[in-house]
C-alpha cells in the first residue's frame, strides 16, 4: 500500500477523533464535562475500545446542513471490555452539532443496539444532546422511534444502562426511561419532556432547568433516575461497578467475585441491633452492610422512597438483590413510591437471574387519602405481582414487624419465597397489638372495671401470643427461627441450597402487570 493512502486514512481518523474541534472541546471541559471519547475510554478496560462507524456522515441537505461537517455524526459507538467482559457503548458528542440526533446518528446507535442484543452483551448509553436534530425533521423522529423499539425488544434480555451527562430533552428522555438503570451527573445533566421556556409559555410557571430536571430532581423527587454522581469520572466508575453485579444477558448469571470474607462469620452485634421498644427505629443499612461480603452494599435509588431500600450485595461472591424496609423512615411503611421502587427492582433482578433477599420490618401500608387517591392499591399490587412472578431464588428474613398486607407484599411463603427465616424478635400478625386490642377486645375493655388496666393486660397477652415468629413457624409459614448473629452463614447456606432452583410458569404472551 502506498504511504499516501495510509497517511490519508490516519488524517481522516484523527480529524474524526477531534470531533467538533479544539474550541468546542475546551467549551465542553469548561462546563465540567468530559468529551464523548474521554468518557468511552474511561468506561472500558485500557486499550480495549473498538470504534464502529466512525466514517458515517449525515445526508441532510436542509437549512444548509449539507455544508456542515459533522465528524462521527455526533456520536461515538463501538464495543470494548469492562473487567474483561464485552460491553457495547454509544456516547453522544456534544461538540458536534450539540450531539443532536439525526437519521444517521440514530442509525449508528441502532446498530450497536442490534449487536449488543445479538451478542448478548450489556449496552451503555452516554447521553449529551440537544435532542432531535431540528434540520432533519421527521427523519430524526424516526431515528428515535428505532432506538425506543430496540430498547424495548432488548428489555430483560441484556442489561441496558444510560448515563445522562448533559441535556436530554423532549421525547429523547424515553430511551433512558426504557433502559434498566439511569445515572445522572449532578449539576451538568438534565432530563425533561418540555424545557423551562415551553413551560413558561404554556402554563406561565417559572422554573430553572436544574430544578425542573436536574440530577437531584430525578433522583429524589421523580424517581426517574437511579444514581447521582458528582462528576463524569465518578459516574463512569459507578457504571462499571453496577455492571459487576449484573450478568451479560438473561441466559447467564452474574460473575462470582472471590471474597476473603468468612462465610461462617458470626456477627454478635446483630443479636442486639433490634431496640427493646418496638417503636424505636434502627438503621436497616447497618444490617445489610454487616451481612454483605466485605460490608459492600451498592444501593440503587438511595435518594428516592427511602422507606424502602434496594440494591446489590454479594454473599460468598454471588450477586444478590436486596429489598428491605427502612424503619428509620416512615417506620418502614409501604407507600406508592416504595412499591414502585421495589416492584421495578424485583423485576430487574428476576430478569437477570439475581436472587432476591427480602429484609422485613414493616408495620403496614401507609394510611391516608393521599395514598388511596394516588392509587396505592394499583401501585402496591406491583410488589405482589413482581414477587409472585419472580422465579429466581427468593429468601425472606423477618427481623421485626411483618403486619397485614405488608407481610404478604414483602414476599411471604405464599408469594413463592423459597426460604423464610425469622429472628426471635419477629412479630407476625394481621396488625400490631394496640390496633388489634382496639378492634377485637373493644367490648371487653369498655366493660372492664378498669378499662386502662384491662387494655394493658390484653395488649401484653396479645404480644406474648401473637407478636412473635412462633405462630407462623408452627404453621410452616416460617421455615426456621434463627439467631441473628448466625444470619450470614444461614443466608449463604440458603443461597447454595437454592442454586439449582428451576421454576416455570404457564406459557403466555406476557402478564398484565398493574402498571
Ligand atoms: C440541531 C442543535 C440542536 C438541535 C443544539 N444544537 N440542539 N442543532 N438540532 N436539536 C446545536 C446548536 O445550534 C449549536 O450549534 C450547538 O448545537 C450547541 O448548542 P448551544 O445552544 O450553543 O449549547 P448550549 O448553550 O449549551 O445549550 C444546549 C441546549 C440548547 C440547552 C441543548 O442547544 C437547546 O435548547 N437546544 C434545543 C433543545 C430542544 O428543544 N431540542 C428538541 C427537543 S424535542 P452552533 O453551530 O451554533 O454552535 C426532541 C424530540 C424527540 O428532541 C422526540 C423523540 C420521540
Amino acid at each position: 500500500m502506498t504511504v499516501n493512502k495510509l497517511e490519508d486514512l490516519r488524517q481522516r481518523k484523527s480529524k474524526i477523533e477531534l470531533g467538533g474541534g479544539e474550541k468546542r472541546i475546551a467549551d465542553q471541559h469548561e462546563k465540567g464535562k468530559l468529551t464523548a471519547r474521554e468518557r468511552v475510554n474511561l468506561l472500558f478496560d485500557e486499550g480495549t475500545f473498538v470504534e464502529i462507524d466512525a466514517f458515517v456522515k449525515h445526508r441532510c441537505t436542509n437549512f444548509g446542513l449539507e455544508k456542515v461537517e459533522a465528524p462521527g455524526e455526533g456520536v461515538v459507538t463501538g464495543y470494548g471490555m469492562v473487567e474483561g467482559r464485552l460491553v457495547y457503548v454509544y456516547a453522544q458528542d456534544f461538540t458536534v452539532l450539540g450531539g443532536s440526533l439525526g437519521q444517521m446518528h440514530a442509525q449508528k446507535i441502532s446498530k450497536v443496539q442490534d449487536m449488543a442484543l445479538k451478542m448478548g452483551a450489556p449496552i451503555v448509553g452516554m447521553n449529551d444532546s440537544g435532542g432531535a436534530r431540528i434540520q432533519e425533521g421527521v427523519d430524526a423522529l424516526s431515528g428515535y422511534g428505532n432506538i425506543f423499539y430496540r430498547n424495548t425488544i432488548a428489555s430483560g434480555v441484556i442489561p441496558q444502562i444510560t448515563a445522562i451527562m448533559g441535556p436530554c430533552a423532549g421525547g429523547a428522555v424515553y430511551s433512558p426511561a426504557l433502559t434498566d438503570f439511569i445515572f445522572m451527573v449532578d449539576k451538568t445533566s438534565q432530563m425533561f419532556i418540555t424545557g423551562p421556556q415551553v413551560i413558561k409559555t404554556v402554563t406561565g410557571e417559572e422554573v430553572t432547568a436544574e430544578a425542573l430536571g436536574g440530577g437531584m430532581t430525578h433522583n429524589r423527587t421523580s424517581g426517574v433516575a437511579h444514581f447521582l454522581a458528582p462528576s463524569d469520572e465518578d459516574c463512569i466508575t459507578e457504571v462499571r461497578r453496577l455492571l459487576s453485579f449484573l450478568p451479560s444477558n438473561n441466559m447467564e448469571t452474574a460473575p462470582i467475585y472471590d471474597t476473603e470474607d468468612d462465610i461462617n462469620k458470626i456477627i454478635e452485634e446483630l443479636d442486639d441491633i433490634i431496640p427493646e421498644s418496638p417503636n424505636k427505629p434502627y438503621d436497616m443499612k447497618q444490617v445489610i452492610e454487616k451481612i454483605a461480603d466485605d460490608g459492600d452494599f451498592f444501593e440503587v435509588q438511595p435518594y428516592y422512597a427511602t422507606n424502602m431500600i434496594t440494591g446489590f450485595i454479594r454473599l460468598n461472591g454471588q450477586s444478590v438483590g436486596i429489598i428491605a424496609n427502612q424503619p428509620k423512615v416512615l417506620a418502614g411503611c409501604l407507600d406508592i413510591n416504595a412499591s414502585d421502587k421495589a416492584g421495578r427492582f424485583i423485576r430487574t433482578c428476576d430478569a437477570f437471574n439475581i436472587p432476591l433477599l427480602n429484609l422485613v420490618d414493616v408495620p403496614g401500608f401507609l394510611p391516608g387519602t393521599s395514598q388511596e387517591y394516588g392509587g396505592i392499591i394499583r401501585h402496591g399490587a406491583k410488589m405482589l405481582y413482581a414477587y409472585s412472578e419472580a422465579t429466581v431464588p427468593k429468601i425472606t428474613l423477618i427481623l421485626r414487624k411483618a403486619y397485614g398486607g405488608a407481610y404478604i407484599a414483602m414476599c411471604c411463603k405464599e408469594l413463592g419465597a423459597d426460604v423464610v427465616l425469622a429472628w426471635p424478635t419477629a412479630e407476625i400478625a394481621v396488625m400490631g397489638p394496640e390496633g388489634a386490642a382496639n378492634i377485637i377486645f373493644r367490648k371487653e375493655i369498655a366493660d372492664a372495671e378498669d378499662p386502662q388496666a384491662a387494655r394493658a393486660e390484653i395488649i401484653a397477652n396479645y404480644k406474648a401470643e401473637f407478636a412473635t415468629p412462633y405462630q407462623a413457624a408452627q404453621r410452616g409459614y416460617v421455615d426456621d427461627v434463627i439467631e441473628p448473629s448466625a444470619t450470614r452463614p444461614r443466608l449463604i447456606d440458603a443461597l447454595n441450597m437454592l442454586a439449582s432452583k428451576r421454576e416455570t410458569r404457564p406459557p403466555k404472551k406476557h402478564g398484565n402487570l398493574p402498571v
